[in-house]
Formats: structure tokens, sequence, C-alpha cells
């Protein structure tokens, strides 16, 4: 069974600013840590085959894994990213381009009600991480039935659904799973459980 890689993009300019959504760019770090992926990346024998060229990208249509992903392209001129919208971040509404903080003293109400139930909880004009896990139900399809191993390149609440659906974790979970940035999670299907290998890049 083939591997599946999972990442979040390098760090942003949001991350950095501490607000949540938006479509913001790479900060330097960020950048830097997408050309160590990508180098690291394609020297993994289960990744890339070189005689056979194999190699599936799949990122969101945010410019931050646009950009994350982009930095194969110098080091594989063929290489082809398929950009997916279900693989985009919640969509957190009217809390978009927010801090926390300012979310909790400007909308309190919204706050307590996401920390009460962060799974069901859906934001005002957006969506909730239960909207999240049925619009990537297309892309758990593919994953599944892709015969090649693929590299996702997406956003921390996509990406704690699809590693929690993949490792079999309880859905009550999803929300709180830690999955840091400059970090490619491999999950390995066996026979009977995924084995999941951790690599952290310190940038
Ligand atoms: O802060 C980065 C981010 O990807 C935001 O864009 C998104 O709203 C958030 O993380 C999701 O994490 P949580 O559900 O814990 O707020």
């Amino acid at each position: 069974k083939k591997a599946i890689f999972l990442t979040r993009h390098g760090e942003s300019e949001f991350n950095v600013s501490g607000r949540i959504g938006g479509d913001g760019a790479l900060s330097s770090s960020g950048k830097r840590y997408a050309k160590a992926m990508a180098d690291w990346i394609i020297m993994q024998p289960e990744f890339y085959n070189r005689e056979q060229g194999h190699m599936h990208i799949w990122c969101s249509t945010m410019k931050r894994t646009v950009q994350t992903a982009n930095a194969f392209k110098k080091r594989i001129p063929n290489v082809k990213i398929y950009q997916w919208r279900a693989l985009n971040e919640i969509d957190a509404g009217i809390c978009e381009g927010k801090t926390y903080k300012q979310i909790e003293s400007e909308m309190p109400n919204e706050f307590t009600a996401r920390a009460k139930d962060k799974l069901s909880y859906r934001y005002p004009q957006g969506e909730s991480y239960k909207d999240v896990i049925q619009r990537l139900e297309p892309v758990i399809f593919e994953l599944e039935r892709s015969t090649q191993p693929v590299l996702v390149i997406a956003h921390r609440a996509v990406l704690r659904c699809l590693y929690s659906y993949f490792m079999e974790l309880p859905i009550q979970s999803i929300p709180h799973l830690d999955l840091n940035l400059h970090t490619v999670y491999k999950l390995s299907p066996g026979d009977y459980k995924t084995e999941v290998d951790r690599f952290t890049f310190g940038l």
C-alpha cells in the first residue's frame, strides 16, 4: 500500500501575527520550509521514483499552500500539482483575519460557543469542523483510490480531519489534535493499522 504524506503549508504572515484564516503569503521561515521540505521529500524512495517519475502533489487553492507546493517546480520541472478547493482551510466567516484574543473580546458568545463544542460549532457565515469533514469526502475517496503516493499540502483544520480519518481517531478529538507547522506526517497504511512517522524541520 502506498504512503500518504501530510504537511501544513510553510509558516504564513498570518501565522506570524496570530490571525486566523485569510489568504496570506509565506513568511521567510515558511519559504525556507518549502525548500527544505521539497529537498527532503524528493529523496524519499517511497515518494519519488526517479525512473518512473511518479509523484503527486495536492494543495489547496490558497496562496500559502500553492507557494509551498511551487518549491517542487524548480526541483522537478514536470511535477504535477493539483489544486483542490476542498482542501482550503476551515472558513472562519466573520472571524477571518482576527486573533483568538480579538474574537474572545469582540464576540464573547461566539468564543464560548466554539470552546464548548468545537466540532459542531459553525462560524457565522463560515464553516464547522463537521462541514469540513463532509467536503473532504471526495479527497479521501481519491486518496484511497490513488495507486501512487501523494503529498497533501494543506491547513491545520483540514489536516486534522484527514489525519484522524486514516489513523481512525474518534471524531470528537479531531478539533484538538496537535499538528505542527514545519512537520511532515508520513502515514503508512498496513494490513491492520496505519503507522505514522513525523519529520520536523527546525527552521
Ligand atoms: O491559525 C491557522 C489556522 O489554520 C486558521 O486559519 C484556522 O482558522 C485555524 O488554524 C484552525 O484551528 P482551530 O480550529 O484550532 O482554530
